[in-house]
């Protein structure tokens, strides 16, 4: 994509949600992972790419011990065909017996999130959590009322990028949720 394309893709976004509706959101599912997670020593795992900032963000915000790695895998195939992965990056830990936490950018339809929790819980993990900045409202997700532990906000069914998120590999690093013009 072009300089100038990116440029305008930005202009003409629609905000979803500024920097102080993320951080205030942040702030929430921090408190609700406390609750849950504070005495569990977890296992946090970044999904990346797309979940490299909502991560860093909630980190600074969990007080509590715990341990970080990353997850990095896609899916091969189509969309709805099962959940197999193709790992970008080898497994990272040991789960055997852990609380894990997996945090993401979205959960869409929530194949990739649920194929790398089925993953960890096959490795031994003793439970799995997800938490996600966005939620996508609508009813195609990989199991009818699929839903992350912990959410930040739900938007409506179009495309978004920021906080992680691309648009054709563009403006993760834009501070908010923005809707794509006409997506
Ligand atoms: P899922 O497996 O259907 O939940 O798809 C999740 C992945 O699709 C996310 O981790 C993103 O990489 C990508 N994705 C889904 N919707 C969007 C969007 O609106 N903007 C950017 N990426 C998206
Ligand atoms: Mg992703």
């Amino acid at each position: 994509m072009n300089l100038k394309h990116t440029l305008i893709v930005l202009e003409e976004a629609e905000c979803l949600a500024d920097q102080q509706a993320v951080e205030a959101a942040l702030d929430r599912m921090a408190e609700e992972i406390t609750t849950q997670l504070g005495e569990r020593s977890p296992l946090v795992f970044c999904v990346m790419n797309g979940g490299l900032i909502v991560t860093g963000q909630l980190l600074t915000r969990l007080l509590f011990p715990l341990e970080v790695g990353y997850l990095h895998a896609s899916r091969y195939g189509s969309k709805t065909t099962g959940g197999e992965l193709l790992w970008k990056a080898e497994f990272q830990a040991e789960v055997t017996g852990r609380t894990v936490l997996l945090v993401d950018d979205i959960l869409d339809e929530g194949h990739t999130l649920k194929a790398l929790s089925d993953e960890c819980l096959r490795r031994g993990a003793a439970s799995v959590l997800t938490a996600v900045l966005v939620d996508k409202r609508h009813v195609r997700k990989v199991e009818p009322g699929y839903r992350a532990d912990f959410t930040g906000m739900e938007i409506p069914d179009r495309f978004v990028f920021g906080y992680g998120l691309d648009y054709d590999g563009v403006w993760r690093n834009a501070p908010g949720i923005y809707a794509v013009k006409g997506m």
